[in-house]
């Protein structure tokens, strides 16, 4: 009896480990050779999860990374785990906090002063299932850091952008995307806020901008691309609490779908640095490869109004530069 309960026990673990190993195959891995050295790139919240990942591997290929992060202290951290680690590259922390225009202002004429030149924007931080909150100008706040800071963000840096051509844009949004559903007239409403819907919503925000953007760019030697990166075991879900008996139930099955923040960062990094990808933009990627896009993202006219709208919200904190 003992034998066949652990001769059982020992072919599921044995099933569940090829089962996760042939699909760590599938997510891909960025391939690229290239070298980055003599490149700048800034990570929007390089001090955790993806995005720290990634600032990682683009120090070990020599770049100049700018880590921009809302708290200077943890992003100093950050800063000193990767040197240590990659002991290569150019790494330096700049104040940005995207619930704040202010302070997107205030990072993006500090960079224009001080750098030469950008060659990668990575719009990479985020905000998940937050309760209601508002950003320092009152948008919501899921909205207003994951889609408006980037796109406030990336207008201030255009110009940057298109002087150090060929340069990249890269967006990291989700496969959850493909559930939002954009509706102008609420979207900042606290009464039908619905916490699970506005990150989805915000998401589907990043795929869309990136069409629109693109579209905007053509011609300038500027590429953009939206990365839907996997589940990956991040600080993310720090606005959302599971019972601990749930957490343990689940782990098993978890774990055949939830990635490092090594693999997590993969396609990021494919879509900023690959030579596959440098004729292409304004699409969307997983697993290191491009996906078609969700029903909802297919309607060039709701990326145009997406652009109107970001415009008229961030007029405030263009007209006081
Ligand atoms: N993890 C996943 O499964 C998953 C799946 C799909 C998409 N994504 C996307 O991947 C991106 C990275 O997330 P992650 O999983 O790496 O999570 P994470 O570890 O929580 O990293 C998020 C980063 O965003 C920063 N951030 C949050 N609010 C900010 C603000 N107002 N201004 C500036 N920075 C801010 C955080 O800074 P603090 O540390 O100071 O809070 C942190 O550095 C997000 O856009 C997320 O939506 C993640």
């Amino acid at each position: 009896m003992l034998l066949k309960i652990v001769g059982t026990a020992t072919c599921f673990l044995v099933s569940v480990f090829i089962i996760r190993k042939y699909r760590e195959y599938t997510w891909g891995k960025c391939k690229s050779k290239r070298s980055v050295k003599n490149k700048t790139v800034i990570i929007t919240g390089a001090n955790s999860g993806i995005g720290k990942a990634t600032a990682l591997e683009l120090a070990k290929r020599g770049a100049r990374v700018i880590l921009a992060c809302r708290d200077h202290e943890k992003g100093q951290k950050a800063l000193i785990d990767i040197r240590s680690k990659s002991r290569n590259g150019v790494l330096k922390v700049m104040e940005l906090d995207l619930a704040s225009f202010e302070s997107i202002k205030k990072f993006s004429n500090e960079f224009l002063r001080s750098e030469e030149r950008l060659d990668v924007l990575i719009n990479n931080a985020g905000i998940f299932q937050c309760p209601y909150m508002t950003t320092e100008e009152g948008y919501e706040m899921q909205f207003g850091v994951n889609h408006l800071g980037h796109f406030l963000l990336t207008k201030l840096l255009l110009e940057k952008l298109k002087q150090s051509a060929p340069s990249r844009i890269v967006t990291v949004s989700s496969s959850l995307y493909s559930k939002g559903v954009l509706n102008f007239d609420t979207l900042n409403s606290k009464e039908h806020y619905e916490k699970g819907m506005a990150y989805k919503n915000s998401k589907l925000a990043n795929v869309l901008f990136c069409r629109e953007l693109s579209k905007r760019l053509e011609g300038t030697g500027v590429t953009v691309y939206s990365v839907c990166p996997g589940m990956v075991l991040t600080n993310l879900g720090r606005h959302v609490s599971i019972k601990w008996w749930k957490l343990i139930a689940v782990a098993p099955i978890a774990w055949l779908f939830i990635r490092t923040p090594y693999q997590g960062a993969q396609t990021v990094l494919h879509c900023a640095i690959s030579e596959e990808v440098e004729s292409e933009s304004g699409l969307c990627y997983k697993n290191c490869k491009k996906t078609g896009f969700a029903k909802v993202a297919e309607d060039e006219t709701v990326a145009k109004k997406l652009w109107e709208v970001s415009e008229k919200l961030c007029a405030k904190a263009e007209k006081s530069e």
